[in-house]
């Protein structure tokens, strides 16, 4: 039996595997339309989310399965004092496979320990969001046909952004990846990722704290936003807020083929006007996000198509 905790679960090639059958769940969801008939996913979600919990009963119902879950801990007996670990051994014997989120740190992992059947991390406090990093090299793959050779902006909340840690961790294992980390000097890169990830890999970045500056090197710009949740003071996150807003004049700054992701919800860091850029492909990997949870329920469950 497997978990995924983190995107570095899979080697490069079990990857490239993955991708390959999201692409196929993409352009064939009839083939799969009874996949996990009689399969049951239970989704433990202790934090708010709507597209990582909505995507993953998306692919479990398109797949023939059912669900069950909560999406608060407030309506699940975590709210009496229950532990993750004694949960997630409960829901083992209810279902056959399990994705959680949680506002702590490794909590997953704790959940994962003593579970009967497959767990998913589905996001880990300001750790890592492996399935969303899933996403992000599925639409990469899609839109740009390719994962190597590639210059990554990443922009915001880099301190606390989850999908930026996970997505970093997954992309150097690629050649010739390089990245711009764009954030305000308060909101730089963990330290752990500048010097065990990149650092380590041999991995070129700069730093920069102006979206201007790096816009016309870019193939990827990948923003993020401001994560309200992860502060302990209301004056800084408010002071943080505004500090970036993709728009059309900044659009106006990148190569004609650079994409811009994010992994939304978006406050305000990109301007709706750029909604209709062609490069704006926020939306589409949203989509993504439900193909690649398809292939992931599959690969964990062993399912044979
Ligand atoms: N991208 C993402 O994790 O979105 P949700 O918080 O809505 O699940």
């Amino acid at each position: 039996m497997r978990h995924l905790m983190s995107p570095l679960d899979f080697s490069v090639k079990e990857l490239d595997s993955l991708l390959a059958l999201a692409d196929d769940i993409e352009k064939n969801p009839a083939k799969y339309a009874h996949a996990c008939d009689g399969k049951i996913l239970a989704t433990c979600f202790y934090e708010p989310s709507t597209r990582t919990r909505l995507s993953f009963e998306s692919a479990m119902l398109r797949l023939g399965g059912q669900v069950l879950g909560f999406s608060e801990a407030g309506s699940s007996s975590a709210a009496k004092g229950e532990s993750v670990s004694d949960t997630i051994r409960v829901i083992s014997c209810y279902a056959d496979i399990c994705a959680i989120r949680h506002p702590k740190e490794g909590a997953p992992l704790v959940g994962s320990q003593k579970s009967l059947i497959p767990v998913i991390n589905a996001g880990d406090g300001g750790h890592q969001h492996p399935t969303q990093t899933l996403t992000d090299l599925l639409t990469i793959k899609q839109k740009k046909g390719r994962l190597d050779h590639l210059t990554i902006g990443l922009c915001g909340d880099l301190k606390f952004g989850r999908t930026v840690h996970s997505l970093i961790e997954a992309l150097v294992r690629y050649e010739d990846v390089s990245f711009v980390l764009i954030s305000p000097e308060e909101l730089r890169v963990p330290s752990y990722i500048r010097e065990e990830v990149l650092d380590a890999n041999n991995i070129p970045y700069k730093e920069v704290e102006r979206l201007e500056d790096a816009m016309a090197d870019l193939d990827i710009l990948y923003m993020t936003r401001i994560q309200k949740e992860r502060f302990f003071n209301e004056e800084e996150y408010l002071r943080m807020k505004g500090f970036y807003i993709l728009d059309p004049k900044k659009m106006e700054l990148a190569k004609d083929d650079m994409i811009v992701m994010h992994p939304l919800p978006r406050v305000n860091e990109i301007s709706v006007e750029v909604d209709t850029d062609d490069r704006a492909n926020y939306f589409e990997q949203a989509q993504y996000g439900v193909y690649v949870r398809m292939a992931l329920i599959l690969t964990l469950l062993e399912v044979q198509v």
